[in-house]
């Protein structure tokens, strides 16, 4: 399995702060937006990423993360001309993708619960068809709604409905086939000129090959894409990080857990960050003997 995390898009919901940088290199408490959907395809499993952005942000990007050999992955890039709509990633992720089955993340979508690794890991699995999640929310009538039957196939989707079928929204995490190139392509724009991650969805599910995960109680997922969602954002990472001392998308951390780095890597990589809490963090699990703790919270 494959991922792309798409960190385009024109960020208006946030202007004056994204009018000059990408959203997704804002800050969220403590570390950059971008890490959050990034720890979430490492927590997958996934280690060949396609990060894909504007033509003014890539660059932004490529200086933050590298190619990602420090985190025992593979990071390439790729450029959004236009804001054209989520399901332009796997048009332009093509060759990338060369015909293997592709996890996509949106860069402002975070992610945090109990067992969530194992879930993502699960979904990573895929061989045929696709598997989208369901997040219980108050009020789903601006978000994607997605209809389940009693054996978790999707029944309907629908965009901000006005009377929604269920109470579950579908958050920026989408694994599918090595198909949604192709459906990808047939996609026609919208009334608002995209290229919509949710006509793709339709496609699956005339297909009647996609699959809802329902993530309940145990499941935090935020988006960013306002000034309040952000702040909030920002003190959910605070008041978890404080009060359990466990980090919320440390990659570092994930990288070592995962196997990806070695011990003396991990220590190299704290090294530089000593003067904060994040790279005392990072060094504390370099030197502690287990490695493992029990508390292991994704
Ligand atoms: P949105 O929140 O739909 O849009 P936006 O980020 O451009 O913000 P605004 O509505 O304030 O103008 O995007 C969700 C995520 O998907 C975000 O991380 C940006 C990304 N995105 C792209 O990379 N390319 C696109 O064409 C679109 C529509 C979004």
């Amino acid at each position: 399995m494959k991922g792309i995390i798409m960190a385009g898009g024109s960020g208006t919901r946030l202007y004056p702060l994204t009018k000059a940088v990408s959203k997704q290199i804002l800050p969220i408490y403590d570390k950059p937006m971008i890490y959050y959907p990034l720890s979430v395809l490492m927590l997958a499993g996934i280690r060949e990423i396609l990060l894909i952005s504007t033509p003014r942000d890539v660059e932004v990007f490529k200086n933050l993360l590298g190619d990602g050999k420090h985190l025992g992955i593979s990071i390439e890039y790729a450029i959004q001309n236009h804001p054209n709509g989520l399901a332009e990633a796997f048009i332009i992720g093509e060759k990338f993708i060369d015909h293997s089955p592709v996890a996509l993340i949106l860069g402002d979508n975070i992610f945090y619960g109990t067992d969530f690794g194992n879930k993502v890991q699960e979904a990573a699995s895929l061989i045929k068809g696709g598997i989208i999640f369901g997040c219980f929310v108050k009020d789903p009538r601006a978000y994607g709604v997605v209809e389940v039957d009693e054996h978790d196939n999707a029944i309907s989707i629908e965009e901000k409905p006005e009377e929604p079928k269920s109470s579950y929204a579908v958050p920026g995490l989408y694994f599918f086939d090595y198909q949604v190139v192709e459906i990808a392509k047939k996609v026609t724009p919208s009334t608002r000129g995209e290229l919509e991650i949710t006509s793709v969805i339709e496609q699956y599910i005339a297909r009647r090959e996609l699959k809802v995960e329902l993530l309940g109680r145990g499941l935090a997922w935020l988006d960013t894409g306002t000034n309040e969602s952000w702040l909030e954002a920002c003190n959910f990472v605070e008041a978890v990080q404080k009060r359990q001392g466990l980090y919320i998308a440390c990659i570092e951390e994930i990288a070592f857990r995962r196997g990806y780095i070695s011990r003396q890597q991990l220590q190299d990589l704290a090294f530089p960050l000593m003067k904060t809490n994040y790279g005392k963090y990072l060094m504390e699990i370099a030197n502690s003997k287990n490695s493992m703790p029990l508390l292991y919270s994704y």
